[in-house]
């Protein structure tokens, strides 16, 4: 691979930590003479047949037409739609009889009650979001439960309920309109996307399907969208963006929303004048329909490797769970798949939907991809990386950290090389993105060691972040994880293996336990190095442990916020510490509790008392 690291020194802090600016290293200015590439970064246009993109353009895509988009104006509310000012969100209003709905999405009851003229203004499928004027549609597996959600809904002023046959109904219900379906869970998107007016149908829709870099991804889009001088709405793990930095403040979003708030959320930016909406399309969503009514326009996969095994059983499971995104794709004129043909998957994901369907693939070691990295630079600062495309040379500067994040990059310039984005614009809107919360986010109170924390809670994504942090070339690598409860437990070992073979020091703590022990999960863990809770416990908790076979230590502290202060109290001048899993979240969940606990303002606090926490540890 012809990639050059810029190794940094153990005394990397003075350049790298001070300043989040970045600063590209010297070895660049070679390769720029070597390349002819100028101080600004440059692009270098060849003939690329687009025939098809113009198409692609004039059929669906609003968001790629030539020249800047001009925006409607909605009552002169309008911010600067490049997602940098805040504008006052219009909600819409939305109103139908419940037999116009039942007409309209085309949904077949098995038996009808009450008044079906009853009008209704939104659709529920959580009865505690339930409000007057609203149609609940009773969702659960269970039959029994279902009573207690429509009560529960009907005190909260709904006036009009579908539920699957079989349901148990409380007789107060009798008076109100309800519609018996053969499953109410199926028929729920339909019922949505035409209430809401399909919005989807009016945007173009870019979705992400992968094991890790979807949330990532969503970002880089959204930034290329606006850079284009399209608004631009986003869907993901983090947050929900009606477009700009209109974000809707929710503790923690689903990754992929329940239908009828997909439906209800694009609504409302197509209302407040997107024309395009970015989202993860995660494989619970698929599996469960979330977005079987929304038009795809882009299909995009990241990569396959294990996780969600508790939800999906088998690989393969999950692997056909993803699948169903790209079985979508199947309109040459107006569907594009955007693939990463390093992942071994690849094929299995470009083989799904129509062949005909226009295909970008993307890669860092396979040269055939369309969109490939021949070079590239990674520090602790940012990555530089060179990308050749069908349309020509695009250099980028970025700073987002890791090669992984190279692989984010290059999805997003394949997405704007699937929509003929010029090259310029893509390149801005991906550099115009400094940072995604709790993805590879250096914590840095001037301490003369590196502090990353990042989300990785895959043993895929804590492979890669290791490997990348070792690049670094730090003295020694301490990194602090933990497995969630109720989730995967077979990822559990692995992960734990992953770091003790990949870090100098780590410390495997708890993450979210839920409703399982913490100690079981720790257990769990410590399989994978072989060792049990009841071989570490003889050890004592702060006494000395044996080094494992491979010389590295590890040790075990359920309590997350005692791990990471002894992870700082730990480092030393060219360490780099490594805090997994949790990323941006706010909360740790135990039992059905959420607790605030944010592992950066962990750091930033074990940071401040570094010296106190030093000799609390030699005491
Ligand atoms: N392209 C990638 N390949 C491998 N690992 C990645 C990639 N992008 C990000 N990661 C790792 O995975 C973690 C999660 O990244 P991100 O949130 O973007 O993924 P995601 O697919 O949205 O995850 P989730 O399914 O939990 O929502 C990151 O913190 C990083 O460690
Ligand atoms: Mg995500």
């Amino acid at each position: 691979m012809a990639s050059t690291f810029s190794l940094l020194s153990p005394s990397y802090n003075a350049i790298s930590l001070q300043s989040h600016n970045y600063h590209r290293p010297a070895p660049f200015k070679l390769l720029r003479r070597l390349l002819a590439i100028g101080p600004n970064r440059k692009y270098y246009p060849n003939t690329f047949d687009d025939n098809g993109i113009e198409k692609f353009q004039q059929i669906h895509c609003q968001a790629t037409r030539d020249g800047k988009h001009q925006h409607q104006d909605l009552k002169g509310e309008t911010g600067n739609y490049e997602g940098e000012s805040k504008v006052k969100i219009v909600e819409p209003k939305f109103k139908m009889s419940l037999a116009e709905l039942l007409h309209e999405s085309k949904v077949v009851p098995l038996s009808v009650y009450g008044d079906l003229e009853v009008e209704i203004t939104g659709i529920q499928q959580d009865s505690t979001e339930v409000k007057a004027g609203d149609l609940f549609v009773c969702c659960v597996g269970s039959r029994s439960y279902g009573r207690l959600y429509l009560s529960e809904a009907h005190r909260r002023g709904a006036v009009a309920f579908i539920a699957s046959k079989g349901t148990e109904i409380e007789d107060t219900l009798g008076s109100k309109a309800l519609v018996i379906v053969e499953d109410a869970n199926s028929v729920l998107p339909s019922l949505a996307a035409a209430f809401y007016g399909y919005p989807s149908k009016n945007m173009t829709v870019i979705a992400i399907t992968g094991t890790n870099g979807k949330t990532t991804t969503t970002y880089l889009i959204k930034g290329l969208y606006e850079a284009r001088g399209v608004r631009i709405g986003l869907l993901g793990t983090i947050a929900y963006y009606i477009h700009g930095d209109n974000k809707l403040e929710l503790e923690s979003p689903l990754t992929t929303p329940d239908a009828a708030a997909v439906q209800n959320l694009m609504a409302k930016m197509l209302h407040n004048g997107a024309e395009a909406v970015v989202m993860e399309a995660s494989s619970h969503g698929l599996t469960l329909g979330r977005c079987s009514q929304v038009d795809f326009n882009i299909a995009v996969f990241t990569n396959f490797t294990r996780d969600h095994l508790d939800f999906h059983g088998t690989m393969d499971e999950y692997k056909k769970a993803k699948a169903k995104l790209f079985q979508r794709m199947v309109d040459p004129e107006r569907h594009r798949k955007v693939v990463n043909i390093d992942d071994p998957n690849a094929h299995f994901f470009i083989a799904q939907g129509n062949p005909e369907v226009p295909l970008v693939s993307f890669a860092i070691d396979n040269k055939n991809a369309d969109v490939h990295a021949p070079e590239f630079e990674l520090s602790l600062s940012g990555t530089w990386i060179l990308v050749n495309t069908p349309s020509g040379v695009l250099e980028i500067s970025s700073s987002l950290l890791g090669r992984h994040n190279i692989y984010n990059i290059l999805a997003t310039v394949a997405v704007g090389i699937a929509v003929g984005a010029p090259l310029e614009d893509i390149g801005r809107g991906i550099e115009k993105v400094e940072a995604v919360p709790g993805r590879c986010e250096v914590i840095d109170e001037g301490q003369p060691f590196g502090v990353i924390v990042d989300y990785a809670h895959t043993p895929d994504a804590v492979s890669s972040l290791l490997d990348f942090v070792r690049e670094l070339a730090p003295k020694r690598i301490i990194t602090v994880i933990g497995c969630g409860g109720d989730r995967d437990q077979e990822k559990r070992p692995i992960m734990a293996k992953i770091s003790t073979d990949k870090s100098e020091v780590t410390i495997l703590t708890s993450d979210n336990p839920r409703n399982e022990d913490p100690l079981d999960i720790l257990d769990d863990m410590l399989a994978g190095v072989e060792w049990t809770m009841q071989d570490y416990l003889k050890h004592g908790e702060n006494d000395y442990h044996p080094p494992l076979p491979n010389g590295h230590q590890f040790y075990v502290h359920p309590n997350r916020r005692v791990a990471i202060r002894k992870a700082i109290a730990m480092g030393e001048e060219g360490d780099m510490i490594v805090i997994a899993g949790k990323g941006h979240e706010t909360y740790i969940i135990r039992g059905d509790e959420k607790e605030l606990f944010d592992d950066r303002e962990e750091c930033r606090d074990a940071l401040k008392y570094v010296d106190e926490l030093r000799y609390a540890k030699q005491e």
